[in-house]
């Protein structure tokens, strides 16, 4: 997107507004509000959580009763209401750090997780669904029975490989563009409702 285009962009500009990190912070909302993957007080782990937007919403969806965790490769700014950790998600200790934190099994769990974009889509389409399986991992360790989940995907030749991997783990799944997906973006969200554990 060019610089021009990017100053017009509604929900970039909104975001700044309203207060949030990034625009994404409006694909979580938009994809809530269908779905409701997140309800009050509930446990919340973000995987790729860096700038923030949807760890800020995930606090104001968890409330006071809730907990978010976000994991990032990235250096993230303190978000208040979150407990942030900055490492790589295949690092075989995440997961006990994750455990750790919450306590018990959680509710939820948001991955919106991209490689560094080489612009080759055949190689970053392939990274991208390797860190769906490395995140689909933790969350086979920490999410409980009946819980959520939402992953983006980079639509391409393994998705569907992907999307069938998780579709059997829950008794509900649903496959959506957001409307705030950038139109050129090939992005696709599945949301996953009431883990079988
Ligand atoms: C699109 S951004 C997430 C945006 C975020 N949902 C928001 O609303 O601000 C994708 C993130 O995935 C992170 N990421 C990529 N590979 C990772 C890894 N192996 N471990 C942890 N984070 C990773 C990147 O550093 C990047 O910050």
């Amino acid at each position: 997107m060019k610089l021009i285009d990017a100053r017009k962009d509604h929900y970039r500009k909104l975001a700044h507004e309203e207060g949030y990190r990034s625009r994404s912070s409006y694909k979580l909302k938009e994809l809530h509000k269908s779905y409701r993957i997140i309800g009050a007080g509930h446990y919340v782990l973000d995987l790729g959580c860096a700038p923030g937007g949807w760890t800020q919403v995930a606090v104001q969806l968890a409330g006071n009763q809730g907990k978010v965790m976000g994991v990032d490769i990235s250096y993230v700014e303190e978000i208040p209401g979150a407990h942030i950790i900055k490492s790589d998600i295949s690092d075989i200790s995440v997961t006990e750090e994750i455990l750790s934190f919450f306590g018990r099994k959680i509710n939820t769990v948001i991955c919106d997780l991209s490689p560094q974009v080489s612009g080759n889509w055949s190689v970053d389409h392939s990274k991208q669904i390797s860190l769906n399986y490395t995140a689909a991992k933790i969350m086979d360790q920490v999410l409980e029975k009946n819980g959520n989940a939402l992953f983006k995907i980079f639509d391409g030749e393994y998705s569907n490989e992907f999307y069938d991997y998780i579709r059997k783990k829950f008794a509900k799944t649903k496959l959506k563009k957001p409307k705030v997906s950038r139109k050129q973006s090939s992005e696709l969200y599945c949301t996953c409702l009431g883990y079988r554990n």
